[in-house]
Formats: structure tokens, C-alpha cells, sequence
């Protein structure tokens, strides 16, 4: 099965590409089918974000479209910056000065728990769709830590690894990180859905 992912991050799209392409789906970019879709991200929940982006790929491609909403959300911040992890503190800023922020918000702070989170949804020519969700507990170091990944990485520390998510390799992140678990619990509900007598009905889990 040929399907468009709706992300623009390079990053992210390597991680996801590696999972579905594992799962036997030829994943193509929106560049590659001359798409370029700007998507407001308008929702409340992971959830609705994803779905708003997946649907807004598929329609303009004509093809099924998966895309990731995911964020951060600390315990001593409320669950933030949540939804709103890629435009913490504003435009304009790095990678850095939003991990920054996160850590001058917790400064004094003990409570340093902190999720991963990711919704998964996947759009349908027609209008069905495939959603997942997975999650990834961890806490929120003092100092950043590591050089890999992406957002995030580097203050998101793993109490079981005693490695910050920027401390591990592409493939260690996959296997523990909330998009990991997101796109396995995807991959279950996708075959369910192709399995299904019709397969038109609406599946999420
Ligand atoms: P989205 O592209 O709207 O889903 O924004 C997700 C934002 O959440 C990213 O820009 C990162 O700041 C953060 N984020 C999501 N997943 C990760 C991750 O695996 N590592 C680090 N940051 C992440």
C-alpha cells in the first residue's frame, strides 16, 4: 500500500519511515506527489490535530495519508506545552530555546515528570480512517544531554536507560518512544481494518 506522510519534519519523517516501511507500506512524501499542504493546527487534543492534517493530505493527494500529532506534556507545567510543543514560547525560536523554556519553567521544581505523547491517524480516499495513540513516561533532566534527535530530545531523560531520548540511537528511540508504540499499535489496527469484511468502517482504538 502506497500512503503520503503529512509532516514536514525531516526528522520525524525518518522515524516514521523506518517503522512503515517495516510494515511493508511504500511511504511517499508530499513532495513526491506534488502536494504542499499547510495545515492549521486548530485542535485540542493530539487527536484532533492528526486527524485535521492526515485528512487535509489525503484530500489533496487523492491517496491515504498517515501523519503524527505529538508532543510534551509536564506534569508541573498543567500537561504543557502539549499541543502546543512546537510553537512553545513563540515563533522563531530553536529546538534549544524551547527545551530552555521547559527548564526554566521547572526551575526549583521536583516533580520532573513528564509523557511523550503520540497520535497517529491515518485518512482514507472515502473517509475512513486508522487512528493510534502511544506514550512514553520519562522525566525532565536539568541540563540538556545528547546530540541526536530532535525537539525535546536532549531533556527528556529515561530513569531505565539513564540516557536522555538524545542520548540514544534512531533505533533505541524507536523501540521505547511514543511515536514507536504509536505506529505499533497502528500497524494492529491497520491490518484489523484491512481484514474487515468492507473495510469501510471507522476504526480507532
Ligand atoms: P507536531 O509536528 O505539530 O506534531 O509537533 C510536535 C512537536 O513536539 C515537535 O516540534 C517537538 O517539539 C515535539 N516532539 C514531538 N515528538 C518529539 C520527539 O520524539 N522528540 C522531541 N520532541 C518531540
Amino acid at each position: 500500500m502506497k500512503m503520503v506522510l503529512a509532516s514536514k519534519n525531516p526528522k520525524k519523517l525518518e522515524e516514521m519511515a523506518v517503522i512503515l516501511s517495516q510494515m511493508g507500506i511504500e511511504v511517499v512524501l508530499e513532495s513526491d506527489v506534488g502536494v504542499d499542504v499547510e495545515v492549521e493546527e486548530t485542535g485540542t487534543t493530539f487527536e484532533e490535530n492528526a486527524a485535521l492534517k492526515a485528512f487535509a493530505v489525503m484530500e489533496a493527494a487523492g491517496l491515504p495519508a498517515i501523519a503524527d500529532d505529538s508532543g510534551l506534556c509536564v506534569d508541573a507545567l498543567g500537561g504543557g506545552p502539549g499541543v502546543y510543543s512546537a510553537r512553545y514560547g513563540g515563533e522563531g525560536l530553536t529546538d534549544a530555546d524551547r527545551y530552555r523554556l521547559v527548564l526554566e519553567g521547572l526551575q526549583g521544581q521536583l516533580d520532573r515528570g513528564a509523557k511523550f505523547v503520540s497520535a497517529i491517524c491515518c485518512a482514507f480516499p472515502g473517509g475512513d480512517r486508522v487512528e493510534a495513540r502511544g506514550e512514553c513516561p520519562g522525566v525532565i533532566g536539568y541540563a540538556p544531554q545528547g546530540e541526536n534527535g530532535f525537539g525535546y530530545d536532549p531533556i527528556f531523560f529515561l530513569p531505565e536507560k539513564k540516557k536522555t531520548f538524545a542520548q540514544l540511537t534512531g533505533e533505541e528511540k524507536n523501540a521505547i518512544s511514543h511515536r514507536g508504540k504509536a505506529l505499533e499499535k497502528f500497524k494492529e489496527e491497520l491490518e484489523k481494518y484491512l481484514t474487515a469484511e468492507g473495510g469501510n468502517q471507522k476504526k480507532s482504538c
